[in-house]
């Protein structure tokens, strides 16, 4: 569960209200729990702990440094895709040798900066990029642990095709008929090749999609261990569900069933020895933040009402993206007392009793640029605060200055105190790379 709940109809995160964030720091504005955050390490560690296994946070889900920070403290490892992301973990006081390097297209320059640093191991998607790593570890004069990122031809059905990655038609990892030659003894001089890496997709709702391609992975490490090849790590990724509707929020045990059921699968391979690495990114992240958006308008439209918050596509790009759905409710709402789940109206559109539909929209040049079209909402006017729910992961790691307009601001709570842990962008900030001759 997480921290975010209504006090006397005021919306608190942690012991803080909504209104004196934005008050102090304008809207939008990203606010994060550091206790939620905290809690999910938790209940992760402990869904999991059957593998024992490295946790390695994905960076790339909230990346702001006080937050890798925390959880670099919560004994977190990182998972970064880009020589950015890599720079950020080390910022953040990441160990090396908890670092594991993902993503399709590593540089030359970033796997020189990875290799430098001394990550513990890199997952490679291709032949290429196996023969790159060697080659700069050499350069280096370096020797470097390797994982095998494999396609397992196994696609979750509900998950949305632009973050689905484990179908064969899909650019992620090596066809896991391919894969096998790679963990031949000797075959690089400078990369001992002795992991297997795999990731679905995000969110993956149904454990049984995990154990299909779990299954898939022992028996490719069976092939590869019976041919002189040695495994020690396996990796199953992320893509661990966050609740994004209230319902899914009251079921808050989900995690712990399909962390189970995925450990029982993995026992065979645990009583030889492997070792395991998860890299959960919005089961950690999703419901430690919110944004705060302030309704700037409210119109009528031809068929609904309208308002126009100050929050847009380029603040958080889920909706318009993958018509992703968040909870969204005024953050002062008559004397309500309780977690946000529990509101009435909340759980899809229209289906609040008493409530209008209305279409939640951004300011930005855009038909895309929704939160919300006929979502049941109270009354609102301009000037009041709303709260879009569950956006810890993937909101401000995918904001943009489209339209020129800044990125937010983000502010950590942690009991009834809040600290700024990004300021807003000025218009300076929008020019500040550009060079023209001025
Ligand atoms: N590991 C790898 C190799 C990944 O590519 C990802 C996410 C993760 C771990 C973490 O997945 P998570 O546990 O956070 O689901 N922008 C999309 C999600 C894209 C995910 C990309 N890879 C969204 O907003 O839903």
């Amino acid at each position: 569960m997480d921290h975010f709940h209504y006090v006397n109809g005021e919306l608190h995160i942690e012991g803080v209200p909504a209104s004196a964030i934005a008050e102090a720091h304008g809207s939008p504005v990203y606010v994060y729990s550091a206790q939620t955050f905290k809690d999910h390490c938790s209940v992760v560690r402990s869904a999991f702990s059957g593998l024992e296994p490295l946790i390695c946070f994905s960076v790339k889900s909230c990346s702001n440094l006080a937050v890798l920070k925390l959880l670099v403290e919560q004994g977190c490892g990182l998972d970064v895709v880009s020589g950015g992301e890599l720079y950020r973990a080390l910022q953040a006081g990441a160990a090396p040798e908890k670092i594991v390097f993902a993503g399709v297209g590593k540089s030359r320059e970033e796997l020189t900066y990875a290799i430098d640093a001394g990550v513990f191991l890199f997952n490679a998607e291709s032949e290429g990029e196996l023969a790159r790593i060697d080659e700069v570890a050499r350069a280096a004069g370096k020797r470097v642990k390797a994982a095998v990122r494999v396609n397992p031809d196994v696609a979750d059905a509900d998950t949305h095709e632009k973050t689905s990655t484990g179908g064969r038609q899909t650019k992620f990892g090596v066809p896991l008929l391919r894969a096998e030659a790679l963990f031949e003894r000797n075959l690089y001089r400078h990369v001992d090749v002795v992991g297997i890496h795999v990731h679905l997709g995000s969110p993956i709702a149904a454990t049984a999609t995990y154990l299909a391609a779990i299954d898939k992975v022992e028996q490719l490490a069976d092939r590869i261990e019976a041919s002189g090849g040695k495994i020690e790590f396996i990796n199953i990724g992320g893509g661990f569900p966050a609740h994004y509707r209230a319902s899914e929020a009251r079921e808050y045990c989900s995690l712990g069933e399909m962390g189970a059921a995925i450990c029982d699968r993995l026992q065979g391979l645990k009583r030889r020895g492997k070792h395991f690495i998860i890299e959960p990114g919005r089961s950690i992240s999703a419901n430690a933040g919110i944004l705060l958006t302030s309704v700037e308008y409210v119109k009528q439209g031809w068929e609904r009402k309208i308002a126009i918050v100050d929050a847009g596509m380029n603040v958080l790009l889920r909706p318009t993206l993958y018509g992703a759905s968040h909870a969204i409710w005024p953050a002062s709402f008559g004397a309500f007392d309780g977690h946000w789940s529990a509101l009435p109206g909340l759980g899809g559109t229209n289906d609040g009793e008493g409530f209008d539909a209305i279409d939640i929209v951004g300011p930005i040049c855009e038909t895309g640029d929704y939160f919300a079209l006929g979502r049941a909402m109270p009354a609102l006017d301009g000037g009041d605060l709303l709260a879009i729910f569950s956006c810890g992961a993937y909101g401000m790691s995918m904001a943009s200055q489209y339209n020129s307009r800044g990125r937010p601001a983000e502010v950590m709570v942690e009991k009834d105190r809040q600290r700024l842990i990004r300021h807003r962008e000025s218009y300076a900030d929008l020019v500040a790379h550009e060079l023209c001759g001025l």
